[in-house]
């Protein structure tokens, strides 16, 4: 046997056994969170799913792109097509799109704050984002409001490794749970240099 065909089987029969947990976690319901006080009064001009660009603004977001995509599923597994997917985070200084939120006049306008997206056939949904930053007492996350038909969740999107998950309040309050909401997010130089992506499936409960 070449060493490759080996390498093969072995990959195989790991696969084999990853392969429960990994489908009983995608069809999971993705928990709930709140949507603290940040959710915008005013929905921007544009508010499409390119938060780094902003029409009007000549200057692009400061901060990592970030390439955000996935799916959003119902319980069985099954892709939700037309659902409306909404994300709001922090600017790269931790300032949100916010009457309420200290700092409007330092706000980087070369970010959007807020974008929409519908996803397609296949349940799918892509944002070209900042990679979120902490701000006092919150570790790094996206905020995501998502609403098909009379379903709607509403939720959080953190970040693995990120040192303050665990002396974050709402992190720690999901226990076991918080995998299903916490995104690597590696370099993706396919897409966009010095860019991150990662991959959130949403399923409804
Ligand atoms: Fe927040």
């Amino acid at each position: 046997m070449t060493s490759s065909r080996r390498a093969f089987l072995l990959g195989t029969s790991a696969a084999l056994i990853a392969a429960p947990s990994w489908l009983r976690a995608s069809t999971m319901p993705t928990p709930r969170a709140t949507e603290g006080p940040f959710y915008p009064t005013a929905l921007p001009l544009d508010s499409d799913n390119d938060l780094v660009s902003v029409t009007g603004q000549q200057a692009k977001a400061r901060g990592t792109i970030a390439h955000v995509s996935g799916r959003v599923l119902d319980s069985a597994g099954k892709p939700v097509a037309n659902a409306r997917v909404e994300i709001w985070q922090c600017d790269w200084q931790g300032i949100y799109l916010h009457p309420r939120d200290g700092g409007q006049n330092r706000r980087d306008t070369g970010f959007q704050g807020f974008g929409a997206t519908t996803t397609t056939g296949d349940g799918s949904y892509r944002f070209r984002t900042i990679k979120p930053v902490a701000y006092a007492g919150r570790t790094p996350h996206i905020h995501y409001k998502v609403k098909a038909g009379n379903r709607e969740l509403t939720t959080q999107m953190y970040v693995t490794g990120e040192a303050g998950n665990e002396r974050d309040g709402l992190y720690r309050m999901l226990g076991g749970n918080a995998s299903l909401v916490t995104v690597t997010l590696a370099p993706a130089l396919q897409i966009e240099p010095e860019a991150v992506s990662g991959r959130f499936d949403i399923v409804l409960g």
